[in-house]
């Protein structure tokens, strides 16, 4: 919902409201925008009841716009806060300065035109109101007849008024992603971002902004926002000099300079913002609910996630047809929907060092075909899925070997190899043409392929375009938009077919990959333990049923622990369950358990991907954690508790449960027990996890799961 107004000023102003959230815009008598409030959604369309009263700076500094909300500074303004927008031409002008021209208000969407007359650029502030977050990105029009050159273009600024705030973000590296931390916001600039190419394991493309040491999970403001960029990014969260909170996120600056010709026009990502209530859940259930509602691809997006089977840890590039077949044969038992072939199955791939590029079968290891495997998939009654990693090289490939020139080099210079592969230039056509054209061929040659998981494995480095030096400076940029523009056309092509985005696990998580592709990889570590922690801190960001979790083989491969399969099933039950071992190995009684624990899946499946998800407590050194989910209309509820590690005589924990309706009565589907709403959710009920009444009990990895229905 957007409303104008004019304010005493006889300036506008605009009202933007979700269901949780306003924004308030205003015009300065300079023509400057400001963004006065961003908070929890009021009763008032009228701009004028915000009592609009904004500190200035002293008198002989009061044209300085320091510390004051601006949504969107520019280099140019009379501000030295982080910028947004930084333009240059070739005769060495910088900088601009806007006035407004008009505004177009249609359904939920704002439109903002201001103009620079001397650059003859237009830059329009886009806002776009969801059910409870808004979307804003910028776009930026070249009306004049000279080049301009973009060195900086962000999507947003988010103001926040003077106050004590902490930051929340997310970070790791390979094989820990989406660690949780928060920190006070001092005098000063908090930077975060990414440098490599993809929006990076090392921070991932998410805030969350608190009153400082607000740390409850359901309660307490919190202001959020998430981008949706693949590639470079920037985080910038700037306490000013008069303790105002000045939020700008976008494209990375670094390395950046867009040439935007006479008529063209650029387009920044969006930054999908909104604000809680109920502490940092509930600000991630409302990025769960509009990737649900408004973000993931359309024509997948209210589908169950299948069980899948991916063979990867199982064979890795050893291969084999009838060895695939065996697993697959044993998935189907188990109750799998989805049997994925992973890395190995192509070109000469028989090692990391060749092969990528050559998306072609290796017919040692498939003498019939793929044909063979698929149908034999089919039969057994899965879909049949294919992993490819198509903006890589390896220098050992038919690919290279005929267009050295299509990675990224950097004349004169040697090239710096991550996992023996270097990095196509996607900003090229002619390569995204001969990538996609393998990839049409591939799922059009071999019958159904149904599901196709998309990696992308090195940061990149020597990011040099030497044919192209006009453009050196936009092939970051680029390579994102050629990335989008290839997976958008295998869409449209291949509409049937399921995509998941990996990155060496959750490298390239964000809300960018997120619009192509349905469903991510979490992350390369598959230990139950650790993947409390990782997929606690993706679901910050990020639904549960774009969350892909294995259950793998023990002594765990990336850590060598040892956890119960039971409770490997219950961690990899948390979002889109799929199972990474190696079960031609696994017994008898392993394999019926497993199957087991599918159907327990299945049966909650509906509650876990398309309900709404509560952590009880978060994943803790010591004692139990647990998350639950819950049907939309609260008739019905899954628990999942765990504890990694207990101690004796540590006392039972109660978990107090949510969003069930309080007169209602329900069952423990397990034992029969009964209660009220009212009861699970004020006085809960106790995590029982290890039973006191056993002299010796097992304290460690310690699971359970509980479904809970209206009666
Ligand atoms: C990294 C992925 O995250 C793994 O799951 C697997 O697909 C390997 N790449 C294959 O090379």
């Amino acid at each position: 919902m957007i409303a104008r107004s004019d304010l005493p000023t006889g300036r506008p102003a605009w009202v933007l409201e979700t269901n949780r959230a306003s924004m308030l815009l205003c015009l300065g008598a300079d023509d400057t925008l400001y963004l006065p409030y961003w908070g929890p959604s009021g009763t008032t369309r009228n701009a004028a009841d915000f009592l609009l009263e904004v500190p200035g700076n002293r008198p002989s500094e009061a044209t300085f716009l320091d510390g004051q909300p601006l949504a969107y500074p520019a280099y140019g303004m009379p501000t030295f806060k982080e910028q947004c927008l930084v333009v240059a031409t070739d005769s060495g002008a910088r900088g601009t300065r806007f006035t407004f021209k008009t505004d177009r208000v249609a359904d939920d969407r704002l439109e903002l035109d201001f103009h620079d007359a001397l650059l003859r650029l237009t830059l329009t502030l886009h806002f776009t109101c969801h059910a409870e977050l808004i979307a804003r990105k910028v776009t930026l029009r070249n009306e004049g007849e000279q080049v301009l050159t973009l060195e900086r273009a962000l999507s947003a600024a988010l103001p926040l008024p003077p106050d004590q705030y902490d930051l929340v973000s997310l970070h790791g590296q390979w094989g820990r992603e989406f660690g949780v931390v928060q920190r006070p916001l001092m005098p000063g600039k908090v930077t975060t971002g990414s440098t490599r190419g993809i929006s990076s394991h090392e921070a991932h493309p998410w805030f969350a902004i608190r009153p400082r040491g607000e740390r409850a999970e359901h309660a307490g403001r919190v202001w959020f926002g998430s981008l949706a960029w693949s590639g470079n990014w920037l985080g910038v969260f700037e306490v000013e000099r008069n303790d105002a909170l000045n939020i700008a996120l976008g494209i990375q600056p670094f390395d950046f300079a867009w040439r935007l010709e006479p008529g063209a026009t650029f387009e920044t990502p969006e930054l999908v913002c909104g604000v809680s209530e109920h502490g940092l859940g509930g600000a991630a259930r409302q990025l769960h609910a509009f990737e649900e509602q408004h973000w993931l691809p359309e024509n997948h997006r209210a589908r169950l996630r299948p069980v899948l089977y991916n063979s990867w840890e199982a064979t890795h590039f050893e291969v084999q047809v009838e060895q695939q077949v065996e697993l697959a044969r044993r998935a189907a038992a188990m109750g799998v929907e989805l049997f994925v072939i992973d890395d190995g199955w192509f070109g000469t791939r028989d090692h990391d060092r060749a092969g990528l590029g050559d998306w072609t079968l290796n017919v040692r290891k498939f003498p019939n075909g793929l044909r063979e495997l698929i149908d034999e998939v089919h039969g057994l009654g899965m879909q049949f899925g294919i992993w490819v990693e198509p903006e890589m090289v390896n220098p050992d490939s038919d690919l290279y070997r005929a267009h050295p020139d299509w990675a990224y080099h950097a004349e004169g210079r040697s090239a710096t190899f991550g996992r023996n592969q270097l990095v196509l230039n996607f900003a090229r056509s002619d390569v995204r043409q001969a990538i996609h054209e393998q990839l049409r061929h591939l799922l059009a040659d071999h019958g159904t392929i149904e599901f196709v998981k998309w990696d992308h494995n090195r940061a990149w480095t020597e990011v040099g375009w030497p044919e192209s030096p006009a453009q050196q400076r936009e092939v970051w940029v680029r390579h994102v938009l050629g990335l989008y523009e290839v997976l958008r056309a295998l869409r449209a092509e291949s509409p049937h077919v399921l995509f998941e985005s990996c990155a060496g696990g959750g490298g390239r998580a964000d809300l960018g990959m997120l619009r192509w592709t349905d469903q991510v990889w979490t992350s390369d570590n598959t230990d139950a333990a650790d993947r409390l922690d990782i997929q606690y801190g993706y679901s910050r960001a990020h639904a549960p049923r774009v969350m892909v979790n294995w259950v793998t083989d023990v002594p765990n491969e990336q850590t060598g622990r040892v956890a119960p399969l039971e409770f490997r099933f219950h961690v990899a039950m948390q979002g889109v369950l799929g199972i990474g071992g190696n079960i031609a190995e696994w017994s008898s009684a392993d394999l019926s358990e497993g199957a087991a624990l599918v159907a327990e899946y299945k049966a909650i499946r509906p509650l876990v991907q398309h309900g709404r998800q509560f952590w009880l407590r978060p994943p803790t050194a010591i004692g139990p954690c647990g998350v639950q989910y819950v049907a939309h209309d609260g008739s019905a509820t899954a628990v999942l508790l765990y504890q990694v590690r207990g101690v004796r005589g540590q006392g039972a924990r109660r978990m107090v449960l949510h969003g069930l309706r309080p007169e209602a009565r329900y069952r423990r589907e397990t034992d029969g027990a009964e209660s009220t709403g009212a009861v699970l959710m004020n006085a809960g009920l106790p995590a029982t996890l290890v039973s006191t009444a056993e002299r010796h009990p097992r304290l460690d990895w310690r699971s359970t799961l509980q479904v809970w229905r209206t009666v």
